[in-house]
């Protein structure tokens, strides 16, 4: 019997989260596709594959979706599937599309749609991606067009996946497609994405009026590397660059980054109905001489690797999913959804209390009253988690996969969250099956019998 249930709201969603290129295989049209195969890129040099199967067969896993008692699953649309070509669209995977979306309702999930989510049909990235300012209205265009025939089927519309991320890692650290350095290209960049993404936000509305829109904006934590005190400015211009500006310039109309001028945006003011965190860990800042490229700053992960779970992650943090909130609400004042939330875990020792934890530091916000209208755990399945391929030290699934042969197997962590959906809340006693080390954090006052 449970003791004590932490309850969420009536009609709070809880998801799982996907994305088209690390799930559906075969997304041979984008720039991903092309880059996986060239040695250097990603771990062991994979490519994506056949992924989760998911163009073939993305039912089986929207049955164990239902069977996890989720009520909305977060997706991406594959633009270079549905414009293969510039301005010709594929029907037949418009179809597809829809056969997917409506498949979730069927099951009584509502879909949340993500328009972009890192990859670029060839064709665009071929004519500069998003480093070409045309970007804004061919991604406007082809929002409207998605949203013209899947909007039957959905209402709550995600443009942009993790702009700043996108920016950072294919312009700035050169990691990702187009595999540039740059830091005025960052920039253009940036800019390009804030206006297709209220551009977008207008097509939207004009097809779909009663349409909800946002976007999945990347959170880290951020604290002062030791010591503080020399490396608090540090810390401060980390959150402030990879956090902050892209959320203040959609608020004021007007982009502003450190140590260059301010830019003037006045069409992308207002242009979101809700803000999507995606948090998952905390980064250190810290004043570094042999960083001039990013003005002397950056931000590491712990020094202790004991606490991250997989190399080059952050550190195990799951309060700074409330410190995050709490910065969305008092900057934006909007409905908020947790669009992405997960830890790298394949053997399951640590994601079940990393999420009841995480659920505790929501649960903390949603009693504060602001308005947190879901939760999407990232991911329902193992899937190609990008420049790390199919390491095994980043899975991320609810549900594990064996990419010899698509078998899945049920976490129990998976089975915590079946628990946590149907019971709209978690428990002490889930707790106490699942992550007894963490019982007397999260129910003070209830020690195991
Ligand atoms: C996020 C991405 C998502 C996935 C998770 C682990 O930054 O949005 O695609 O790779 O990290």
């Amino acid at each position: 019997m449970a003791r004590a249930t932490l309850k969420f709201t009536p009609g709070f969603l809880w998801g799982t989260a996907t994305s088209a290129h690390q799930v559906e295989g075969n997304n041979t049209l984008n720039d991903w596709w092309a880059w996986e195969q060239q040695p250097g890129h990603i771990y062991k040099n994979q490519s994506s594959g056949i992924a989760c199967n998911w163009w073939e067969n993305a039912e089986e896993d929207f049955d164990r979706a239902a069977e996890m008692n989720t009520n909305a699953h977060r997706l991406s649309v594959e633009w270079s599937r549905i414009e293969p070509e510039p301005g010709k669209w594929d029907d037949s995977a418009l179809d597809r599309y829809r056969q997917m979306v409506s498949g979730l309702r069927e099951r009584g999930i509502e879909p949340m749609v993500t328009l972009h989510h890192f990859t670029n049909p060839m064709w665009l990235a071929e004519q500069g991606g998003w480093e070409n300012p045309d970007v804004v209205t061919l991604f406007a265009r082809f929002a409207r067009k998605v949203v013209e025939t899947l909007g039957e089927h959905v209402s709550l519309w995600c443009t942009l996946n993790e702009p700043i991320v996108l920016a950072t890692q294919s312009y700035g650290f050169g990691r990702w497609p187009p595999g540039k350095r740059s830091r005025k290209a960052m920039r253009r960049v940036v800019v390009n994405q804030l206006r297709a993404h209220a551009a977008a936000y207008e097509a939207i509305k004009e097809a779909q009026p009663d349409a909800r829109i946002g976007l999945a904006k990347n959170m880290i934590a951020v604290s002062p590397a030791r010591p503080a005190w020399i490396h608090r400015p540090a810390a401060r211009a980390v959150r402030y660059t990879f956090n902050e500006a892209f959320l203040l310039a959609l608020r004021d109309g007007a982009l502003k980054f450190p140590g260059s001028r301010t830019i003037q945006l006045p069409e992308v003011k207002g242009s979101l109905d809700w803000i999507g965190v995606n948090y998952y860990s905390r980064y250190f800042g810290r004043f570094d001489l042999l960083s001039p490229s990013s003005f002397f700053i950056n931000a590491s992960p712990p020094s202790d690797p004991e606490r991250s779970p997989a190399p080059g992650w952050g550190e195990t943090y799951p309060r700074g999913l409330f410190e995050n909130i709490r910065y969305l609400w008092e900057t934006l004042g909007l409905p908020i959804y947790v669009t992405e939330n997960g830890i790298p875990d394949h053997e399951d020792k640590k994601r079940p209390a990393f999420l009841l934890e995480s659920l505790k530091a929501l649960w903390d916000a949603v009693n504060y009253s602001w308005p947190i209208r879901g939760y999407f755990f990232w991911s329902l399945v193992d899937n190609f988690e990008w420049s790390e391929g199919y390491d095994p030290r980043f899975s991320f699934g609810l549900i594990e996969v064996d990419f010899e042969t698509q078998e899945r197997r049920w976490r129990p962590s998976g089975r915590l969250y079946a628990e946590i959906c149907a019971a709209n809340g978690f428990s002490s006693d889930m707790a106490e099956r699942y992550a007894p080390e963490v019982l007397g954090r999260l129910f003070p006052g209830s020690p195991p019998e």
